[in-house]
């Protein structure tokens, strides 16, 4: 009997640690993500969250007029159409890339970077579309390769339009690659000693140099961007870009690194719609 009100007792407490463990687990992104949301909207009452998406041209509304007008008729457009070609040109085995991605690659980059469990890391949509390929017994691309991965994904994303970006880290390994990222994005570094949240967020919004900078919340929904109108560069090519400029080595595309911080990154534009291939300057 007692020993019986033992293991009962035991075996509430382990589905409590459980469900509490979830639950915290959860939490923590959800929070971060809050609260960098209610710094924003503190310290600039009249930007909307939704409009965070544009960057650095929600507070400038010259260049987000420009943007539209630019945005009518993409000059980049014939390079997400050889993306199409990419995305619906069969491997040799007669397979797809929409038969071997859930949902037929549709409204699904917003779940990305996702925490994979079986292989115990973050698999960016980059990883995953290699991974489709290496499934059919095809090479994978090189993960910055514009020609390839570029075109692919800036056709691929498009696909998720209007999706509301939703990463999730669940799990104490998720979440040890999340406080990963976490901590490359607030550690300083370089030459020039700031950390990305130096300039995405103590100064987004503010003008640096010459130029105005960028909140994080709304950085990763709108991936790849064609920076003057035809030069594509790939969200994590954007990283190694903010890693130079303060004159510090850059971890490799693609690296568990990279993955990482671009998992917790993207987690703080969670709620914000997706709209792939965009202009810069
Ligand atoms: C010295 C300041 C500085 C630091 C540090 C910095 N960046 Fe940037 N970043 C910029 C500037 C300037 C731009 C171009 C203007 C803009 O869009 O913010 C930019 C642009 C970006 C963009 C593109 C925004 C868009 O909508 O096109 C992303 C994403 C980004 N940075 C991420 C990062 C990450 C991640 C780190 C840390 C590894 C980082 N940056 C570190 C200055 C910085």
């Amino acid at each position: 009997m007692k020993q019986q009100m033992i293991t009962k007792l035991l075996t509430g407490m382990v589905g409590l640690g459980i469900a509490l463990g979830a639950a915290t687990a959860y939490a923590s992104p959800e929070k971060d993500r809050q609260e960098m949301v209610k710094y924003y909207t503190e310290k600039y009452p009249n930007i909307k969250l939704e409009d965070y998406v544009y960057g650095a041209l929600a507070f400038e509304p010259d260049a987000k007029a420009q943007y539209d007008a630019i945005m009518e008729f993409p000059p980049f457009d014939s390079m997400v159409e050889a993306g199409r070609k990419l995305w619906e040109t069969p491997f040799k085995n007669g397979k797809t890339y929409a038969s071997c991605m859930p949902n037929g690659g549709k409204m699904i980059a917003g779940n990305y970077p996702m925490f994979n469990e079986a292989k115990g890391k973050v698999v960016t949509l980059i990883d995953a579309l290699n991974d489709c390929r290496v499934a059919n017994g095809e090479e994978a691309y090189k993960v910055g390769d514009t020609k390839t991965m570029g075109y692919l994904t800036a056709y691929m994303r498009t696909l998720s339009d209007g999706m509301l970006m939703n990463i999730k880290a669940e799990g104490p390994k998720a979440m040890a690659a999340y406080n990963d990222g976490k901590k490359s994005f607030y550690q300083r570094k370089g030459q020039l000693n700031f950390a990305c949240a130096s300039c995405h967020v103590q100064n987004g919004g503010v003008k640096l140099r010459s130029e105005l900078i960028s909140p994080a919340v709304g950085h990763a929904v709108h991936w790849p961007v064609f920076r003057g109108g035809d030069n594509l560069v790939l969200l994590q090519q954007r990283y190694v870009g903010c890693y130079r400029s303060v004159r510090a080595i850059s971890p490799d595309q693609g690296s568990t690194m990279m993955n990482n911080l671009e998992y917790f990154h993207s987690a703080l534009s969670n709620g914000l719609p997706m709209k792939a291939s965009v202009f810069r300057k």
